[in-house]
């Protein structure tokens, strides 16, 4: 085995960098791509500096979720988890996400490195052994997590409530507390059984001098280090306590060493799956990898979500300090907020979220979604939106309209005028000067930005030289110099805006990789790296044939990206609009009869029976609110009796004013399958009428009618 990849000179960086290790029970979603494009940024920027990086992630394939979802499945842990990772390259080439290595917690890797440091903690005189009751469930034979575990709420007595906290009252307890407990897997009720579990002594004084000492050196963002000193700094019932460390077979994990029945829980052998991706990744290159991980100049970072702040900032720095040799502490934790989707929280079963593989299929390029998501990334635990319209106007306007522009506007002259042959620098005038020499000068303040994770900030820095670099080419007008002007005037102004294209190209690489080798090729020239911000295309530099480089993002594209129908709707409909909940006032009008009856049947006619599928209601508006970003559509929170509360989406805001609607009655179609739009779930649909007169006249009923009544 070779030594070290390479002998790190007085300022090259040899950094170590990490993202969470996703569940290996499902396949990607946004959260997890927005993490990758993050950490993947940051990577290619660090490499642009000349810094070596090893970028790895892996399966998180332990634990009890997965081993039930196998069950479930009717395959092995095993196999199951491999087909999940199987899944996993079209996403990460999808997105252009570079990992250099991508492995699995279920290795032998990870059986060596978490055993040989669970001994070294074991030695250090960190674990021990202690009873534990737990609740068993006995026809499964295992026992039982919390959240298998449900029962009757001893505060309030709603029914069916999970093992540690009641959705209805809100009050916290032990699965111990439940009136009638049962195990959601079997359905028996759950005994107390007790068995021995293995223990971390996070609570001793060197785990808590040392984690005092690990945060105080300031590496942490506020936000995170406030986090993880609340819970360092508890005191009685909040003070930092042991940490049960071990679970009862049956469980999918890696045995405790002289423990026989015992695993490691899962967040134990989790983070040690970092250590396990670098190895096999070393070993693949023939690199020692202890030798790697001890050398005090590699630098160890994690980038994270903010829900596993607590393992990364508490177990995860103690267990490596303490396993020792050649084990090092993480150099910095980088904790990002969640992704948003027009406000919302992710959930499957909201219909909300955005399916990445969606959004590739569809032949949406996924170098506009790196964009937008760096665009509105900072350093801080913010959560960060996708808003459809801020997204579709950020890439037209900025990254197309802006920057693409200046290249699509100078490059044809110099092909078509000047043999592709660019002018020498010598030869600029003092705009043009003034005009490269800033973007040149901005090639380090952009640099610490980008080091600071401040990607919006950079990518506002960078588009406001693209503003000025436009400001230029408008001013100096190539198109009309080329019909009554100087060539040498044309020539000039053309090289000038390529040179400054050529510094914009380098200063996006790290966001746009794909796009950036495409200019690369387009101007001739091998990988941009960040030190060339300090030269110059020399004269008669040769460029190649401009072809368009990127393309605009098509509304369209977004209302098939969530899955919105494309046709429009007529009739009945609540709304003109194509973003509505659509195939909705079809059945009225335009389907065909299903089963005619012989006696009227004909074009265009239904039966009873047909019109009889419809459940039309009464509905009151309780609530009618304006939605960000649509031009047509408001939405209404509807009140329809018996049939509780739902949400619509109606395309009246032309004609109606939110505040006026609220407390009046109408009709709706409650049977109408939900439909998810770009802002939401919508769950029916509002009737109004509509003609070839302008205006929308949404339905009433008589006095009288309540919500929830039939109309037939
Ligand atoms: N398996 C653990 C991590 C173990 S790390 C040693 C886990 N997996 S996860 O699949 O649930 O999450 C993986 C990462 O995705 C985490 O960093 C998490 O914060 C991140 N995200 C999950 N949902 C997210 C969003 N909605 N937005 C952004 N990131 C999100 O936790
Ligand atoms: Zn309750």
């Amino acid at each position: 085995m070779s030594t070290l990849p390479n002998t790190p000179t007085t300022n090259v960086r040899r950094l170590f960098v990490t993202t969470a290790l996703p569940y290996a029970n499902g396949p990607f979603h946004i959260g997890h791509i927005m993490e990758y494009i993050q950490a993947d940024i940051w990577v290619r920027f660090q490499r642009m500096q000349g810094h070596e990086v090893d970028f790895v992630g892996a399966d998180d394939a332990h634990g009890a979720p997965i081993m039930l979802a196998a069950e479930k499945a009717g395959k092995t842990p095993e196999a199951f988890v491999a087909g999940i990772a199987a899944g996993r390259k079209q996403y990460l080439d999808g997105f252009h996400i570079a990992f250099d290595n991508w492995h699995s917690t279920h290795s032998p890797e990870n059986v060596e490195l978490s055993q040989d440091i669970y001994r070294k903690l074991d030695k250090a005189g960190l674990i021990y052994k202690k009873p534990v009751e737990q609740f068993y469930d006995p026809v499964k034979g295992m026992f039982l997590a919390d959240r298998y575990i449900k029962g009757e709420c001893s505060k309030c007595h709603a029914k069916d409530q999970y093992g540690d906290a009641c959705e209805v009252c809100s009050s916290v307890y032990q699965p111990t507390d439940l009136i009638n407990p049962f195990s959601t897997l079997s359905g028996a009720k759950p005994e107390l059984k007790t068995s021995d579990h293995y223990f971390f002594r996070l609570s001793d004084p060197r785990c808590t001098d040392f984690l005092n000492e690990w945060m105080a050196n300031n590496r942490l963002q506020s936000q995170v280090a406030n986090k993880a000193r609340e819970w360092l700094d508890g005191k009685d019932d909040k003070a930092l306590g042991d940490w049960d460390i071990s679970r009862d077979a049956p469980y999918f994990g890696i045995d405790i060493p002289d423990a026989p029945g015992k695993y490691f829980y899962v967040w134990l052998d989790a983070p040690i799956g970092y250590l396990a991706s670098l190895k096999n990744y070393c070993a693949k290159r023939g690199v020692d990898f202890e030798a790697l991980l001890a050398d005090p100049a590699t630098e160890q970072v994690h980038f994270i979500g903010k829900d596993i702040i607590y393992f990364h900032t508490l177990f995860w720095p103690a267990m490596l300090k303490f396993a020792g040799k050649p084990y090092k502490v993480p150099d910095n934790v980088y904790v990002h907020g969640f992704i948003t989707v027009s406000g919302e929280k992710m959930s499957k079963s909201r219909g909300t979220g955005i399916s990445p593989l969606r959004y590739l299929d569809i032949g949406m390029n996924p170098e506009w979604l790196r964009y937008y998501i760096a665009a509105k990334l900072n350093a801080n635990v913010e959560d960060v939106d996708f808003n459809p319209d801020d997204f579709l106007a950020r890439v037209n306007s900025d990254l197309i309209g802006k920057y693409i522009n200046i290249a699509s506007r100078c490059a044809g002259f110099i092909a078509k005028r000047f043999d592709g042959q660019l002018l020498s620098h010598e030869d600029s005038n003092e705009a043009g000067n003034a005009c490269i020499a800033e973007t040149q000068a901005a090639a380090t303040s952009i640099a610490e930005l980008f080091e600071a994770r401040e990607f919006g900030k950079a990518l506002r820095e960078i588009m406001s030289l693209a503003d000025k670099a436009n400001v230029f080419v408008d001013t100096n007008k190539p198109w009309e110099i080329a019909k009554t002007g100087q060539a040498i005037d044309l020539h000039r102004v053309c090289t000038d805006a390529i040179q400054i294209f050529r510094l914009l190209t380098l200063y996006l690489k790290p966001v746009l990789p794909a796009l950036a080798t495409r200019v690369e090729q387009f101007l001739n020239i091998g990988p941009l790296c960040w030190s060339d911000a300090g030269t110059l295309l020399p004269a008669g530099h040769r460029i190649n044939d401009y072809k368009h480089l990127m393309t605009r993002v098509d509304a369209k594209q977004l209302d098939a990206l969530f899955d919105i129908d494309k046709e429009p709707v007529k009739v009945t409909a609540s709304t003109p609009h194509p973003a509505t909940p659509a195939k909705s006032g079809v059945p009225v009008q335009s389907s065909p009869p299903h089963q005619p009856s012989p006696a009227i049947a004909g074009e265009g006619m239904i039966s009873i029976d047909d019109f009889g599928k419809i459940d039309l209601r009464i509905a009151k508006i309780v609530k009618a609110e304006h939605v960000e970003g649509a031009d047509k559509l408001l939405k209404l929170t509807l009140d329809v009796g018996a049939l509780g509360t739902r949400q619509v989406f109606a395309g009246i805001k032309s004609a109606y004013d939110p505040a006026t609607l609220e407390g009046r009655l109408t009709v709706m179609v409650a049977n109408l399958a939900p439909r998810k739009m770009k802002f939401g779930l919508s769950e029916g649909m509002v009737l109004a009428a509509s003609g070839d007169v302008p205006g929308l006249f949404l339905l009433s009923p008589d006095a009288g009618a309540q919500p929830g009544m039939k109309v037939k």
